[in-house]
């Protein structure tokens, strides 16, 4: 099936948000304003939306108020975003492991989680200065653990969707034809 035919099949069947899960770094908000635009849906990015709500930046919210109060704009934000009709939302990387947020997730969207080896992570992010959690030493090290301890979650998601290294173009293809793929099979099991 060419990408025209995964790309009418998507906006024919989704009737829900589609949300992308996943590690800081591998590609959520690029890759998701890239599909809602071939979609023609609106893009939503959680971090982008609790920042602009804040009136700074995630850096500044973590050093003025702590990370708790991050993530309970993060979850606000979340639910908010999932009372709309189909759109893409990129979350960051640490949402699902609020268990409001992953439930309501699961429940109200057609979640896609991209994961990534902890190496790829690392060369994306290794000059980062604007994740809060990775100012610290021993990136490589940090970014184990934060996976280790996130994997569980992610690996809830609807779809998962290795990534590597490639050309985003080919990422985004593969993310096409798992999702007609699965909206394929979800629509059988349903009648
Ligand atoms: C975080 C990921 C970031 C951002 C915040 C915390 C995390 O988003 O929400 O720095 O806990 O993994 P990205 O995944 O978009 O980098």
């Amino acid at each position: 099936m060419n990408k025209d035919q995964n790309i009418s099949y998507i906006q024919n069947h989704l009737d829900k948000p589609l949300v992308l899960v996943g590690m800081m770094g591998v590609g959520k908000s690029h890759l998701g304003s890239l599909l809602a635009k071939e979609l023609e849906l609106n893009f939503f990015d959680v971090d982008k939306l609790v920042e602009e709500k804040a009136g700074c930046s995630i850096n500044e919210i973590f050093e003025q108020f702590g990370e708790h109060k991050f993530r309970s704009a993060e979850k606000n934000t979340i639910l908010e975003l999932l009372e709309r009709t189909p759109c893409v939302i990129a979350t960051g990387g640490g949402a699902v492991m609020n268990e409001d947020s992953l439930s309501a997730i699961k429940e109200r969207s057609l979640c896609v989680w991209l994961s990534s080896e902890v190496d790829c992570l690392f060369h994306r992010l290794k000059n980062a200065k604007d994740r809060p959690l990775l100012q610290k030493a021993n990136l490589e090290q940090i970014l184990t653990e934060l996976l280790e301890n996130r994997e569980p979650f992610y690996a809830q998601a609807h779809i998962t969707l290795q990534t590597t290294d490639d050309d985003i173009y080919q990422t985004l293809k593969n993310l096409k034809e798992k999702l007609s793929d699965y909206l394929k099979k979800d629509r059988f099991q349903t009648r």
